[in-house]
């Protein structure tokens, strides 16, 4: 259940003052990562309540990766994955987005993609958004249909709902 995801989650997060800059409260998934019971139960809680809503998973890389991966294996279904601009070889579609310094760029690869598929899109963080929004678009340039995004934490003051609006946005912990 969703209580039971917060809590987990919750619980096993570590915030780290100052980093990566001063002022910067990180809240940081490595233990959860690395207490195995933790871990499978964070995954098999995510596949109870995607299972048979979604034909495949969208990691966003990095930190997305950790969480799609076993989560597509679980729910039965392949993974896709949502690439830092260059890291796929072609054809690849891509998005470029505004950071707070400069921008960022996210791809995919469309032939990787089933039309008409519902993609679940997850990550551990949504802070301002522009990642997921990127992640939104490449889904549906490539012709599947992003029916959600999960993600572990979403940080409430980098406002990045009002990005993703008319989009559904599964966060299990608020900060
Ligand atoms: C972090 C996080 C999300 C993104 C969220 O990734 O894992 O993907 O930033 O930020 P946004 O909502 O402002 O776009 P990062 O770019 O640090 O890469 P990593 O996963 O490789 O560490
Ligand atoms: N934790 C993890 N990733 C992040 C954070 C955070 O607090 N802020 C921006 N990206």
């Amino acid at each position: 259940t969703d209580q039971e995801l917060a809590k987990l989650i919750t619980e096993k997060l570590r915030e780290i003052p100052d980093f990566p800059e001063p002022g910067v409260l990180f809240r940081d998934i490595t233990p959860l990562l690395a207490n195995g019971p933790a871990f499978a139960e964070l995954i098999q809680l995510l596949a109870d309540k995607y299972r048979g809503k979604v034909d495949a998973v969208a990691g966003l890389e990095s930190r997305g990766f950790i969480l799609a991966a076993p989560l597509a294996i679980s729910l039965g279904v392949g993974m896709l994955t949502v690439r830092k601009g260059g890291k796929l070889p072609g054809p690849v579609i891509g998005v470029d987005y505004e950071l707070e310094y400069g921008t960022a760029r996210m791809e995919l690869r469309p032939d990787s993609v089933k039309k008409d598929d519902r993609v679940l899109i997850i990550d551990d963080v949504l802070a301002t958004g522009g990642t997921a929004n990127a992640a939104m678009q490449l889904i549906e340039e490539a012709g599947a249909k992003p029916v959600a995004i999960c993600v572990l934490m979403e940080l409430l003051d980098l406002g990045g709902r009002a990005k993703l609006p008319d989009t559904q946005i599964d966060a299990l912990v608020s900060f």
